[in-house]
């Protein structure tokens, strides 16, 4: 039986990694402070004798006497609202939080992944993004605490494999969405839902043009793990590349709450709001052998029932 460590365990995608891998017969630890997380993610897995629940905030050094064999970093807050709220405490959990982790991961010579981010690309240049674009990302902007964060923490972890031979995994994610994440997250799947189930206008930030790349945390969840099993150690993408403006998610929306004459308001556009984003994922087809199975419309219906019952 392998032994897991999942950091931000309690969180929207670390709950439902927690559960894969009970499901893959792991012994799994979950790390989270709920800074963004909440206990009841992980309340239906308590009673699970191969589940352990550890409140930690891994900004501050892991005293852990169990061994593990794999490690896996989700632990940042990852929402437009909380880069406003704690920039400073994002780079310390980019910087120090994954310095922690990839300690422990020296200690018990165990394989170490991080969730990176498409926002590592910035505002792209380039379209669709392919893992060697290096990005255009303003690091004095309002989202910069976030993207400097994950582009620290990569760079660390590299650090890592070059002067340790750690064993390193970097899945670069982009958009996700499914049950679990907060209505309240400032994220534009939240925020449509939350407006539509209470027939509110949508909110539309610029002329709603920009498109987003949305992909199920169940696809997610599983490129995660194929990404951990695998030998590569250089970053990798990880999203659906089906690309939709905000302005058609909004109607679909609206369509999957059943509101036909649905209503929009126009808000500006946000400062440095990315204008288009799509993985290239040729490379996680290839190396991986992965893709998003899960369609939109299969995935609003799940996000349409999780909303509903908030
Ligand atoms: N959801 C997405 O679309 C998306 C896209 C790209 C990358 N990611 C990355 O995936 C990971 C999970 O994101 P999510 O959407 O599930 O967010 P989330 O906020 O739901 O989960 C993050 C979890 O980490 C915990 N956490 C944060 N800082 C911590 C700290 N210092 N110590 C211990 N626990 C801490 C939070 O309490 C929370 O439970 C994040 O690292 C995020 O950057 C997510």
């Amino acid at each position: 039986m392998k032994t897991a460590l999942v950091a931000g365990g309690a969180g929207f995608i670390g709950s439902h990694l927690c559960e894969y891998l009970l499901k893959k017969n792991y012994k799994v630890f979950a790390i989270d402070c709920l800074v963004t997380g909440a206990r009841k993610n992980i309340q239906h897995l308590i009673d699970n004798p191969n589940f352990s629940w550890i409140e930690h905030d891994i900004t501050a050094p892991l005293f852990m006497n169990v061994s593990c064999d794999e490690i896996y970093n989700l632990a940042s807050p990852a929402s437009p609202v909380d880069f406003e709220k704690m920039p400073v405490y994002i780079l310390k959990t980019g910087a120090l939080g994954q310095m922690h982790l990839l300690e422990l991961a020296k200690q018990n010579k165990a394989r170490i992944l991080l969730a990176s981010t498409s926002e590592v690309y910035g505002d792209p240049l380039v379209h669709p993004q392919v893992e060697t674009y290096l990005g255009n990302v303003n690091t004095l902007g309002i989202r910069g605490c976030y993207d400097e964060a994950k582009r620290f923490a990569e760079a660390l972890s590299i650090g890592y494999k070059r002067m340790h031979g750690l064993q390193i995994r970097i899945a670069r994610i982009f958009n996700t969405y499914g049950t679990r994440m907060r209505p309240e997250d400032g994220r534009v799947i939240p925020n449509f839902f939350t407006q539509a189930l209470a027939k509110k206008p949508l909110t539309i930030y610029g002329d709603g043009k920009q498109t987003r790349s949305l992909c199920y945390v169940d696809d997610l969840v599983e490129g995660i793990y194929k990404l951990m099993q695998s030998s590569i150690d250089s970053p990798i993408n990880l999203g659906n590349p089906q690309e939709i403006t905000v302005l058609d998610i909004a109607k679909a929306v609206a369509n999957t709450c059943g509101w036909k004459d649905y209503k929009t308001t126009f808000l500006p556009l946000p400062e440095n709001d990315p204008k288009q984003r799509q993985p290239d994922i040729t490379k996680a087809k290839k190396e991986l052998g992965w893709e998003p199975k899960v369609s939109l419309e299969e995935g609003f219906k799940k996000a349409f029932d999780y909303f509903k019952a908030q």
